[in-house]
């Protein structure tokens, strides 16, 4: 089911300052910022070899990355695992009984179809299942 890791999410309070440290620091170039309204979240994203990071910044504290921050801070939030069939690995893991965040597929970042399975069901990683919108791996 799981293709690559398609990128890691870490949950940022100024996604400038943190973009400009990895550009600076290791030479990373940062894509522009792109706010994902339905998320409350800005994200950006630069290329570690075949994966990526991801920069989120909360664009409210009461959005789920705002809670994530207040109660744990900065740092790693989320994987993000590519998928051919973003539909067929969601409704296989709900038959197998995984608790899932999304139960459809919603529009995340970039354009990409993600959904987020449930922390509690994946040994305390909240998981991300990305399905890209050309087969470019
Ligand atoms: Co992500």
């Amino acid at each position: 089911m799981l293709k690559k890791i398609y990128h890691l999410g870490y949950a940022v309070q100024d996604i400038g300052a943190a973009a400009r440290f990895y550009e600076e620091q290791f030479g990373a170039r940062a894509g522009e910022p792109e706010e994902v309204v339905e998320q409350g979240i800005i994200a950006t994203m630069f290329d570690v070899g075949e994966s990526k990071i991801e920069l989120v910044q909360p664009t409210s504290p009461d959005s789920p990355v705002g809670k994530f921050l207040a109660k744990k801070g900065e740092g790693f939030h989320h994987v993000a695992f590519q998928v051919d069939d973003l539909e067929a690995a969601l409704e296989e893991l709900r038959e197998n009984g995984v608790e899932l965040i999304d139960e459809e597929p919603r529009i995340g970042a970039g354009g990409t179809r993600m959904a987020f399975v449930h922390p509690k069901g994946a040994f305390g990683v909240l998981t991300e299942l990305v399905e890209l919108p050309e087969k470019d791996d």
